[in-house]
């Protein structure tokens, strides 16, 4: 089996060589006084067709076509290859129409998105598997909830047995919306533990003058808050990667169709399709 290095060696020396390919046949018509914009163009659009393809081949899993690690892979080194294919069918210059410029921005912009992506959904699991546990997102609102009915159920029942309201009072002017509310937007964006050293700091100053029983249930609620803050540092990343696949994927058909229209409009001005 080849090793993962000679493996990347290999596509991204197959990339450059039909890239060079491309060019020199490019380069070619020029100095023949002829068009290279429908060939680059055509290959553009079979690059695109193709990685527009991936989004079918992952609803389709079970089908033989090569694994899905080697898709992907293939996925990056055409997505790559497809800028230089693109620099050469505008021939390096930004389009001015409006409809060109449409859709030299709509491939940018996935080209773009898909930079990102690579670097977050190779970022991304790394720092959540250093937080805790694997968390399926869609059982984080869940857990949280449990999460604050445990934190509520432990301060009434020391409140209850000590006859303090000490905790209590704290509990509801301090924790009770941490518990709670989802955090803002600001916090999906820019994830950060603030809130949660700055409630623990609080907690531990305030535990100096508490009895027994309320320093053991103050015990719960620091690992209670550490747990609302990995739960809610998942939920960020988790949504992070979501809304990056559906934003490249919404950005994909849009491409997909002002690219087929803009090749049959060119056949047009050319003389007709025909
Ligand atoms: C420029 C045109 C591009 C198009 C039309 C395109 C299209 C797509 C589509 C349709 C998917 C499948 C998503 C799904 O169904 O889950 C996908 C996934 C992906 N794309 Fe692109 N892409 C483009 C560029 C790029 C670039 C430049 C990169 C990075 C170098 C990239 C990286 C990725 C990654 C990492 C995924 C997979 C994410 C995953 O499986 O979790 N894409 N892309």
């Amino acid at each position: 089996m080849k090793s993962f290095v000679s493996r990347r060696l290999s596509s991204a020396a197959l990339t450059i060589a039909v890239l060079a390919l491309l060019v020199f046949w490019a380069q070619r018509q020029k100095s023949t006084l002829g068009d290279a914009s429908f060939g680059t163009g055509y290959v553009l659009l079979a690059a695109i067709f193709f990685l527009a393809s991936y989004n079918v081949r992952k609803k389709l899993p079970t089908l033989p076509w090569a694994s899905s690690s080697d898709w992907l892979q293939a996925h990056i080194y055409v997505a790559l290859g497809s800028a230089a294919i693109f620099g050469l069918h505008v021939e390096w210059r930004l389009p001015t129409g409006i409809f060109d410029s449409t859709l030299a921005m709509l491939y940018l912009a996935t080209f773009v998105s898909g930079i990102v992506g690579l670097f977050w959904t190779r970022s991304i699991p790394a720092r959540l598997a250093r937080v805790s546990e694997e968390v399926i997102y869609e059982r984080i609102p869940m857990l949280r909830s449990q999460l604050c009915e445990r934190a509520q159920e432990a301060v009434l029942e020391t409140v209850r047995s000590t006859g303090s309201a000490t905790l209590g009072e704290f509990y509801s002017r301090q924790m009770h919306g941490y518990f709670e509310k989802t955090r803002g937007l600001g916090y999906f964006l820019r994830p950060n533990n603030r809130v949660r050293r700055r409630l623990l700091a609080e907690l531990t100053e305030m535990s100096r003058y508490l009895s027994p029983p309320e320093q053991a249930t103050c015990e719960q609620l620091f690992a209670m808050v550490r747990r609302r803050d990995d739960l809610d540092f998942h939920a960020a990343l988790q949504w992070r990667l979501k809304a990056w696949l559906f934003l490249h994927i919404g950005l994909t058909y849009p491409l997909l169709a002002v690219a087929c229209l803009h090749g049959a409009l060119a056949h047009l001005f050319d003389g007709g399709l025909l």
